[in-house]
């Protein structure tokens, strides 16, 4: 079989790369995280590409995936990592990333989880407000050390994407208003505890919007050379993640287009961009694989009952998510309208509403596609259900990368 990347149909069977689906599920069992190294090395190749042009660092967001064999594998691919949390920073820290390539992003982060971060020594705390700013710099005093920040930028932009993943308008809780920042400049220059290294703004998440980000990196590369003009040693402008995919065939934007966008008001600046993709470097290298555990009808619909549920791939509940949902076999099966729902004990545990399949019935293997992002890192073990457990696929081998604990 000749090499492929990701998943495909081959003698009316869905592989992953060289592997089928159907040999992994009896082996591992389901529900299972089915991941393609060749997607990911893919992915990764493709975005530093696009950017090959200028001095461009792409810091992972790690809460896309936080799988240590899947970070490991896009830190060699010369990654740096965007952390929320302190966990984040010592997931990527044992996963290879270089602390000086990491940059922790949060509107709450805790004084250990700083305090671990300073001794670190990262790229950039992204301050999302100005006592945040004053709780940073009495920690750095008090280790004898100098905090390297930057702004994380509220620009009250629309990114025009479903407003719970919207993370730039000031009806949110993220980032300092640009306003509010340009006065905090001269504040941050005088704190010998303090050093203002970049600036760096997040829109929100799975956009298609080229535009947006053109008037990101305008307004943020035009605050830079204001920031500059004041006194402030930047060296980088971080315009964060937000690349959309095409969960439904829906239009998203070229890599090549975005890293246009980006570049073309940021040259002014000459300073080294970063960028904290996601979804883009991880959402089509995995999908989840589960079973029919059987069919249930009422007078108003008709439900396939599956094995994963809502705890194990959380976005359709949490965000109304679409994902496409196609059987493993391709065998000839009369379409009808089904919903696609979890064992969980809550309504919002559907993975479809009214969607149009072939007939799926008990034992029927089926997967659920692009959850490679946002998937098992939201997992949970909501009903006490183990969380499930993740393989990597990478040719024609494939290997458990974490295992299904059982709770008890
Ligand atoms: C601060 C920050 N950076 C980067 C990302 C990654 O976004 P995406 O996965 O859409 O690229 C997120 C996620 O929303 C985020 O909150």
């Amino acid at each position: 079989m000749n090499a492929r990347v990701g998943f495909w149909q081959h003698s009316a069977e869905t592989y992953c790369e060289s592997v089928s689906l159907t040999r992994i599920a009896e082996e591992i069992g389901t529900p299972v995280y089915v991941y393609s190294a060749a997607q990911l090395e893919r992915n990764c190749r493709s975005l530093t590409a696009a950017f090959s042009a200028y001095p461009t660092l792409p810091c992972f967001a790690v809460k896309a995936n936080s799988n240590p064999v899947l970070l490991k594998r896009i830190f060699e691919a010369g990654f740096g990592a965007d952390v929320v949390s302190g966990g984040e920073l010592r997931i990527a820290l044992a996963a290879g990333a270089r602390a000086d390539q990491i940059v922790f992003s949060g509107v709450g982060k805790l004084e250990s989880e700083i305090q671990l971060a300073l001794q670190s020594k990262i790229l950039s705390f992204h301050v999302e407000s100005a006592e945040e700013l004053d709780r940073l710099a009495a920690l750095a005093q008090r280790g004898a050390t100098v905090a390297p920040i930057s702004f994380r930028i509220n620009p009250n932009i629309d990114p025009k994407t479903d407003p719970k993943i919207t993370t730039a308008l000031y009806e949110t809780k993220f980032g300092i208003p640009e306003p509010e920042a340009r006065g905090l400049v001269e504040k941050v220059l005088r704190n010998p505890y303090l050093k203002l290294v970049g600036l760096s703004c997040h829109l929100g998440s799975q956009i298609t919007d080229r535009d947006v980000f053109g008037e990101a990196a305008a307004r943020m590369s035009q605050l830079a050379q204001e920031v500059m003009a004041l006194g402030a040693k930047l060296s980088f402008l971080d315009l964060g993640g937000g690349v959309g995919v095409s969960y439904r065939g829906e239009k998203t934007i070229a890599l090549e287009d975005y890293a246009r966008t980006l570049l073309g008001p940021l040259r002014k600046t000459g300073l080294k961009l970063l960028i904290e993709p996601g979804r883009v470097v991880a959402a089509t290298t995995g999908a989840l694989l589960t079973r029919v555990i059987g069919r249930k009808r009422t007078p108003a619909k008709q439900f396939v009952i599956v094995d994963a549920g809502m705890n194990d791939l959380l976005r359709p509940a949490l965000y109304g998510a679409f994902h496409r949902i196609e059987p493993v076999a391709t065998r000839e099966m009369p379409p009808e309208k089904v919903d696609v729902v979890g064992p969980i004990c809550e309504t919002t545990d559907c993975f479809a509403a009214d969607r149009e399949l072939p007939m799926l019935t008990a034992g029927d293997l089926v997967l659920i596609r692009d959850a490679g992002a946002y998937g098992f890192s939201m997992a949970s073990t909501y009903n006490s259900r183990p969380l499930p457990a993740e393989v990597l696929v990478d040719g024609s081998s494939f290997r458990i990368i974490r295992a299904s604990a059982p709770l008890v």
